[in-house]
């Protein structure tokens, strides 16, 4: 039986800001953030954002009555949860209109948590051949205001279906997976800000990526030939090319311009859009679907997973007849030329206006946020979701 993904959405906040006026504020050189990094535009979290908005509006467009019927096992991926107890996941199928005979759970690793929900996916529709599972991954990626992870923040959502028979890309099983318990980055349940060891956390990803990907060769009996394109995690877009091209000796000179020309075209949304972490691999995964002219189906699409703690995963997958068909490229295509630039004070004020930590109640001003779903306020500790079109 294949399985894989069936349906696949994209949701960012709908204001960013420019990275070369960034650099000025910070007094860098843009080219160290453009080039040195590899990002673009920063997605910014308005206060009327939070993982589960950015969530059950990144599944809002894809889905329709058959896969609400159908989807029994919801899973959220994030490492920016809300609750220390109630899953993003059970909020999510209560926004989104599921049918309520469906299991709903959060899971955690840092970057990780999307990928482990996949493969928790694949063994669920094995067993159960006529289900979907909804999987997400959904952050928003804080470092602090003149930090160096600062230039590597942003704010999004990657919402999959997972089926058999799958539309897009069917998921093969040579996956090859690592966990080594490192500090490159953590974030204490007592602080809204990440803390990283930046360079440690750079060489850890190169190191995994080398010992999952050769384990993968070893496995599957595939190498750099059998890949039309590799995604990567993308912390920022210069870090997985960073990672592909200490690869790239082991083959011909034909394979690796195939590869880099791949890489760039899956790194454009990420560019724009910044970290997103659980959500980041199928965020270029998706820019290189809807962003490519020349991707044929059938072809191999190896995927490197990456979360910080850490954990690791290369595995691959295969593009379906016509995938391009059961994309969203309108939407996605809209959901960017819509966004506003904000400037770099108004980006620092919208950063230090956090929710009350103390217990109390607020009402916010949805008006302002244009998504359809949103977060109106919290009253006696519980947040207050709105979709604004239901
Ligand atoms: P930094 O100290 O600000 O930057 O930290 P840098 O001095 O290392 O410079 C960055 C690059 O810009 C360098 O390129 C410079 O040469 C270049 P490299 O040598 O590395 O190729 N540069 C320039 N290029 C062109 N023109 C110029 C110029 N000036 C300098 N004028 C760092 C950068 C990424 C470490 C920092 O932003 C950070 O700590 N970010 C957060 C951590 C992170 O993203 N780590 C990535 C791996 S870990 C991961 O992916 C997991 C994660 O997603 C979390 C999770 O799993 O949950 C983060």
């Amino acid at each position: 039986m294949k399985i894989g993904i069936d349906k696949i959405g994209f949701f960012t906040p709908h204001i960013y800001v420019d990275m070369n006026k960034l650099a000025v504020a910070r007094n860098v050189e843009p080219e160290k953030f453009t080039i040195g990094i590899g990002q673009s535009q920063m997605a910014v979290a308005p206060i009327t954002q939070d993982s589960i908005t950015l969530a059950a509006n990144a599944a809002l467009k894809i889905l329709d009555d058959e896969d609400r019927e159908k989807i029994d096992y919801v899973i959220f991926g994030s490492e920016s949860g809300i609750d220390h107890s109630k899953s993003g996941a059970v909020y999510v199928h209560q926004l989104l209109g599921l049918n309520p005979n469906a299991r709903a759970i959060e899971v955690k690793q840092a970057c990780y948590a999307a990928t482990a929900g996949i493969q928790m996916a694949k063994g669920h529709i094995v067993l159960n051949p006529e289900s979907k599972v909804l999987v997400l991954g959904s952050d928003i990626a804080r470092y602090g205001l003149d930090t160096s992870g600062e230039s590597t923040q942003g704010a999004g959502a990657v919402a999959m279906v997972i089926s058999a028979n799958p539309r897009i890309l069917e998921l093969e099983n040579h996956n090859v997976y690592l966990t080594n318990d490192i500090m490159d980055f953590w974030r204490p349940i007592y602080s809204d800000k990440a803390f990283v060891d930046g360079k440690f956390s750079n060489e850890q990803y190169i190191a995994f990526f080398n010992k999952v990907w050769t384990a993968y060769q070893e496995k599957s009996g595939f190498d750099l030939n059998e890949m039309e394109a590799i995604c990567f995690h993308l912390p920022y877009t210069k870090m997985g090319l960073k990672a592909l091209r200490t690869v790239l000796d082991d083959t011909t000179e034909e394979v690796r311009e195939r590869l880099l020309n791949h890489y760039t075209t899956s790194t454009t949304y990420n560019r724009n859009v910044g970290n997103i972490y659980t959500g980041s691999l199928y965020l270029s995964l998706l820019s290189l679907l809807e962003q490519s002219e020349d991707l044929k189906d059938g072809s191999r699409i190896g995927m490197f997973s990456y979360g910080s703690g850490a954990v690791g995963e290369f595995f691959s997958g295969i593009l379906q007849p016509n995938y391009r068909n059961h994309l969203n490229m309108k939407d996605h295509k809209q959901l960017f030329d819509s966004r506003k630039e904000v400037l770099i004070e108004e980006y620092e004020h919208i950063f230090k206006e956090t929710l009350p930590a103390d217990g109390s109640d607020i009402e916010l001003d949805i008006m302002k946020d244009p998504a359809s779903i949103c977060l109106a306020g919290i009253t006696d500790h519980k947040r207050q979701y709105v979709n604004k079109h239901s």
